[in-house]
């Protein structure tokens, strides 16, 4: 990969929604086939870097590129989960609906969707164990089944960037194991990853590399490098029961 362009390149990205910047002068590269994990706390700019990514948000300074091109351009190539509860599903559309919306835009509006379309949808509800429920509302879903349901929509549209705001989000331990199976096999297809994440206990055995936000970039690299004690007291300042296993070894599956 080391030849190639690197899939996420953001250079120096400003962004601020008010006086405040919600990101100050971030800087950094992500290669194609990684699983990156972005942690940090409440308000830390982290949906901001993903919005910034899909082009949602518009830099006061720098830019983002994505495989070497302005994200405006390349915007076919990525998929997306949105942070859960930012999306409000009232209006009636089934389970397969929605993952059918992921195959949109991958043909002219007036053909209709093809056997292939579909194949895709169900296959990626079946990947996230929502088969069963594809002629459900997706208004009568609990909050776990929606999340799934808005993984299998990014995972039938088959983006080269796949961009996940909190998929992990108050899920049982059973869709956390089949939501991390489906991110290992996407990145096992060449495909990159990047998860806003919370749980730093799970944060090292998850991801390739992790990026630890606060308004700034604090560290980018390893889980090893990123989840130091010193870094995390500053940047979480001190709030973390984390730092004790920290402190005293590593975190559960965090050798290596
Ligand atoms: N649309 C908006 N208008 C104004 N301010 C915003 C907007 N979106 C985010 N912000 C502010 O920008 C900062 C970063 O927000 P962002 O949503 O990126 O944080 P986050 O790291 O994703 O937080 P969380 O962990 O709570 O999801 C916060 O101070 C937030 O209040
Ligand atoms: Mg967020």
């Amino acid at each position: 990969m080391s030849n190639a362009l690197p899939a996420i390149e953001v250079k120096n990205l400003t962004i601020s929604y008010g006086p405040v910047p919600a990101l100050l002068d971030v800087t950094l590269k992500i290669d194609s086939g990684q699983l990156v994990g972005i942690i940090g706390p409440n308000g830390s700019g982290k949906s901001t870097l993903i919005k910034s990514l899909l082009g949602f948000v518009k830099a006061d300074f720098g830019e983002v590129l994505l495989f070497g091109e302005d994200a405006e351009k390349a915007k076919g190539r990525v998929a997306y989960v949105p942070q859960r509860g930012s999306v409000d599903w009232d209006f009636p559309i089934t389970v397969r609906e929605v993952a059918l919306m992921g195959r949109f835009g991958k043909q002219p509006w007036w053909k209709e969707l093809s056997k292939e379309d579909y194949e895709k949808a169900d296959h990626a509800l079946e990947q996230v164990r929502m088969a069963d429920f594809r002629d459900r509302q997706i208004g009568q879903l609990s909050g776990g089944q929606q999340q799934r349901v808005f993984m299998a929509r990014a995972i039938a549209q088959g983006g080269d960037i796949l961009l996940l705001d909190e998929p992990f989000a108050g899920v049982d331990a059973a869709t956390e194991k089949a939501i991390l199976d489906v991110l290992e096999s996407t990145r096992e297809m060449g495909r990159t990853l990047v998860v806003v994440h919370h749980d730093l206990a799970t944060a090292a055995e998850y991801f390739d590399s992790l990026v630890l936000l606060k308004q700034r970039l604090f560290a980018y690299g390893t889980p090893e490098q990123v989840l130091h004690p010193e870094l995390l007291s500053e940047v979480y300042e001190g709030k973390l029961r984390i730092f004790a296993n920290l402190q005293s070894g590593k975190t559960q599956g965090g050798a290596g």
